[in-house]
């Protein structure tokens, strides 16, 4: 039986406030929460038992999958308190019940990629390796921390970031997919928060044990920061990269009960929610739409999450936003990129110009 677990337990503080409320692999892109898209994919690639790795808001998870009913037994691994990304996966290892020489896949539960899970679990078992790593290669690598390869593949030593570019010794990343010898679970400590990434992958490097990297080069993307997980959604929706929740690709993706006026613009793999109505001549580019919004005539947006309830005033502009649930943007506003709105919060009409507004002053002088 092939066992899978995913990584869920993360607070998922670059997408606030989205995760308020909800984890980040519960948000919806492309119509369905993001791990339903995963548990799809590894259900294609023949995982037959997963473990859900949860801590925050653990309990929304066995709420989310009460109703499944389809080919796949799921297990829950709560923990009381973090236990980081190692920890977090020898917690989740009580619960496989496979051999002790069993590969076991583990997932981080935000990244989305066109990786071939059937391939990387051929590779590790042709290799007879301990740990095989899904090693994705970066065009700008400064970013991350580096992991070099021999020419077998095998992972030679983890670097932190680089800081200059003499220190960019290659442009292989950790992708955030890995597959486990069971048995090798065991190593990792159990009563600490430990993380995958920093301990426990130098150490098994450090203890001469069979760690490889499966080295590609395709579609990658983590959807941890709110530019990333839009861009993620509108990829799906377009079929940049396959997932088999949707399968007929369409440059956008709106719920049969929104309501969208004849004039509006739907445009670069947005998705509008249940409920939601759009107005006239608005404009929704690369764009997540929750489910019940309203976004009034004129308004225009761009590469922006609009959480569930939330209102978009007359001709108000906003780029690269996130609006959290039931909210209500007045008329002409215009948000500054990368403007993230709390939950409930109203912006009266004309609140916030980035260009400038000619508007009468509302003061007494
Ligand atoms: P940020 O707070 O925005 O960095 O997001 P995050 O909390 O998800 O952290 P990060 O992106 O580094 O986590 C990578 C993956 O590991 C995500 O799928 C997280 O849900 C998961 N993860 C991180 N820490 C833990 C943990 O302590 N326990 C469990 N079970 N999962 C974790």
């Amino acid at each position: 039986m092939q066992e899978a677990i995913i990584l869920v337990g993360g607070k998922g503080t670059r997408l606030r406030p989205l995760t308020n409320h909800t984890p980040k692999p519960l948000l919806n892109v492309a119509g369905s929460s993001f791990i339903r898209h995963q548990i799809a994919k590894l259900m294609d690639a023949g995982v037959e038992h997963v473990v859900f790795a949860t801590s925050y808001l653990a309990s929304l998870f066995e709420e989310e999958f009460k109703d499944f009913s389809q080919d796949l037994d799921i297990s829950y691994a709560v923990e009381e308190v973090p236990l980081g990304t190692g920890g977090a996966i020898r917690n989740a290892g009580r619960l496989l019940r496979g051999p002790a020489d069993a590969p076991v896949l583990v997932l981080n539960g935000d990244i989305l990629s066109g990786l071939d899970l059937r391939g990387v679990l051929e590779q590790h078992q042709a290799r007879e390796a301990d740990v095989t790593l899904h090693l994705t290669r970066v065009s700008d690598p400064r970013a991350f921390g580096l992991v070099p390869t021999d020419e077998t593949g095998r992972v030679l030593s983890f670097l932190e970031k680089p800081k200059t570019t003499e220190e960019c010794v290659t442009d292989q990343i950790n992708a955030g997919c890995y597959v486990f010898r069971r048995s090798v679970l065991e190593s990792i400590p159990a009563d600490r928060e430990v993380s995958v990434e920093q301990e426990t992958f130098p150490q098994l490097v450090a203890e001469g044990r069979r760690v490889f990297g499966h080295i590609t080069s395709g579609y990658w993307r983590d959807l941890g920061t709110p530019l990333a997980f839009v861009h993620g959604s509108a990829d799906l929706v377009t079929g940049t990269v396959a997932s088999p929740l949707v399968p007929k690709p369409a440059d956008t993706l709106i719920d049969p009960t929104a309501t969208i006026d004849a004039t509006a613009c739907i445009m670069g793999g947005s998705t509008i929610g249940p409920r939601a109505v759009i107005g006239p001549h608005v404009i929704v580019d690369r764009s997540i739409i929750g489910a019940g919004v309203t976004v009034s005539e004129g308004a225009q947006i761009h590469d922006s999450v609009v959480d569930h309830d939330s209102a978009i005033g007359q001709n108000s502009r906003l780029r690269e936003a996130v609006v959290g649930c039931h909210a209500h943007i007045g008329a002409d506003n215009e948000l500054p990129a990368q403007l993230r709105l709390s939950c409930g919060i109203r912006i009266p009409a004309q609140g916030v110009r980035v260009s400038g507004t000619a508007a009468a002053c509302a003061t007494i002088h």
